[in-house]
């Protein structure tokens, strides 16, 4: 089954061919980059006329290098579910567009499940159960994948998610946006144990996140260098930063594996192409007897074969949906077990 996968729930416009929810034959995404330097971040309304004004070049660029023709397409996949609403609502509007003109079957897919799926994509033999932790500039969040669209979420953040914490620690050493990759590459010359920053909630009782913490720890820490214009240590900054975000995520994911008896856990979202956490994760899971699994880079950040390969999913599970299809910027994952309702 040819799916064509749609995802524009938040600054990248993606369109993607996929056949039987595995083999990618395209994947074409338009990133806001610019936008994102010249505003400092995603300005919903911004991004949402953007993705209006590509949309359709993207879906157009997908088929065509996938050599296939509108008619080859069986089925359409956008996320619907978790975003903001004025972008999710342009790849809804063109899916259901595309899927009502060419009498073919949509299905809409949360944007969290959409990232789960992308470990799939470069690991087709990943087990069920196992724990996923979703990390990137919009969330993180840590689930019990027990079958095929079927989600337990255990914790998420409760304020900043780990990549947001990485911007916001960038845009204070003012390493440019999106700030992740430049600390990931900063981090690589420092030292990660020159300073002790704090490791939120990382012995609480609980599997959520808290990262405003640290980043308002690490401000308060240099405020006189700052205050005295003196040049702030930046690449022990990036390592000592990323060590304590790294040394929080791995811990309490290795805990719900753990807990749940799992023998797998996938790690997804933009931050997941982190070196060091996939390092840290490597290490960790070999001392545990876990196997661990990341999606190759081009998976690991918002793309839309990500969301062709859960649209396929949910498909065969016999839940597509209909011309109905609506936006649900702020859905619980769970939602997507039951679909639209
Ligand atoms: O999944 P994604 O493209 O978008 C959201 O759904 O948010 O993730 C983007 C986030 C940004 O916060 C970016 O800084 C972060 O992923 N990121 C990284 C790395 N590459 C991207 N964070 C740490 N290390 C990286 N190498
Ligand atoms: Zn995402």
């Amino acid at each position: 089954m040819l799916v064509l996968g749609i995802e524009t729930s938040c600054d990248e416009t993606s369109a993607a061919l996929v056949v039987d929810g595995k083999e990618v034959l395209s994947n074409v995404i338009a990133t806001q980059l610019d936008l994102l330097k010249k505003y400092g971040g995603v300005v919903p309304e911004i991004a949402a006329r953007r993705h209006t004004e590509l949309i359709g070049y993207v879906i157009k660029e997908a088929i065509d290098f996938a050599g296939k023709k509108l008619a080859d397409i069986d089925a359409i996949a956008v996320t619907a579910k978790q975003g903001l609403i004025g972008c999710l609502l342009t790849g809804v509007a063109a899916a259901k567009s595309l899927s009502y003109a060419l009498k073919i079957p949509i299905v809409g897919v949360h944007h969290i499940e959409g990232h789960i799926f992308a470990s799939f994509l470069s690991n087709p033999d990943l087990p069920m159960p196992h724990i996923c932790l979703t990390v990137s500039g919009g969330h993180t969040m840590l689930v019990y994948v027990r079958d095929y669209c079927q989600y337990e979420l255990l914790g998420s953040t409760i304020d900043d998610a780990a990549g947001e914490a990485f911007d916001k620690i960038a845009k204070f050493l003012n390493l440019g946006f999106p700030g992740g990759p430049a600390i990931d590459r900063l981090a690589a010359k420092g030292n990660r144990n020159a300073f002790r920053f704090p490791r939120p909630l990382l012995y609480a009782d609980t599997f959520d996140f808290s990262f405003s913490g640290l980043k308002t720890a690490i401000i308060s820490h240099f405020k006189e260098n700052v205050l005295k214009n003196e040049p702030l240590p930046i690449e022990d900054i990036a390592a000592s930063f990323q060590e304590a975000v790294v040394d929080v995520l791995v811990a309490k994911t290795l805990r719900a594996a753990s807990e749940r008896g799992v023998n797998a856990i996938s790690v997804t979202g933009g931050v997941s192409a982190n070196r060091r956490l996939r390092q840290v994760f490597q290490e960790k899971c070999a001392g545990a007897k876990l196997m661990v699994f990341f999606p190759q880079l081009s998976f690991c950040t918002d793309n839309a074969a990500m969301v062709a390969a859960a649209g396929y999913a949910r498909l065969r599970l016999g839940k597509a949906d209909d011309i109905n299809l609506n936006v649900l910027p702020n859905a619980p994952l769970e939602v997507s077990c039951a679909g639209q309702d």
